[in-house]
């Protein structure tokens, strides 16, 4: 995320004119396509998701994966050190991401997860316990070591230009040739 316009976010690499930088540097980065996933985990007082399309795979051995968590978000500093599930969405689960993207509906079904609480049905999950924290700007990367996980069939939930889509089943399933 980019940070809001001030004095000195106007000196920075997006040049003087840093509002339509940033919005330019937003539309650049919404051309890469991504799934949709919420991160869900229980902080010191209350359980926290937050959604997000910064889920990345980082490692077979150890199996490791990222999210990128803005540092002015709820759940931000309360993540760090915490075991988390990544619940990556299915294409009809658009209320699901907008409920926890500051847009809330009805409460969604969890999942007691063995290491991190998870939402019921998604496509697939990870259930991590915490293995590093990088400073990453405005965001920190929290990477996790999946302890479980699994999928279902279904086709996914994807983010691209600003707007949710679909990417069918039948588009995937190239898994063994990674
Ligand atoms: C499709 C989508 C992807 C998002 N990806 C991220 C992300 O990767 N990291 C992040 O910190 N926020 C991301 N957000 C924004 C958070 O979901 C949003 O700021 C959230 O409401 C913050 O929670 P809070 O209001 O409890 O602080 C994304 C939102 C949407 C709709």
């Amino acid at each position: 995320m980019i940070a809001k316009s001030s004095q000195n976010a106007e000196q920075g690499p997006l040049g003087r004119t840093s509002r339509p930088r940033a919005h330019h540097f937003r539309g650049s980065l919404g051309r890469f396509a991504t799934g949709v996933a919420i991160v869900t985990f229980d902080g010191a007082t209350k359980r926290h998701g937050i959604t997000v399309n910064s889920f990345t795979s980082v490692s077979m051995e150890p199996p490791l994966v990222l999210v990128s968590i803005a540092r002015n978000t709820k759940a931000h500093d309360e993540l760090a050190g915490r075991p988390f599930s990544v619940n990556i969405l299915g294409a009809e689960q658009k209320q699901l991401a907008l409920h926890f993207a500051g847009r809330p509906g009805p409460e969604p079904r969890w999942v007691e997860g063995d290491t991190a609480p998870r939402l019921s049905n998604v496509l697939a999950y990870f259930e991590c316990t915490p293995w590093a924290a990088y400073d990453g700007g405005d965001h920190t990367l929290y990477l996790g070591e999946v302890v479980d996980f699994n999928y279902r069939s279904g086709d996914a939930l994807a983010f691209a230009n600003s707007s949710f889509t679909t990417i069918p089943e039948s588009q995937l399933g190239m898994e063994d040739l990674l």
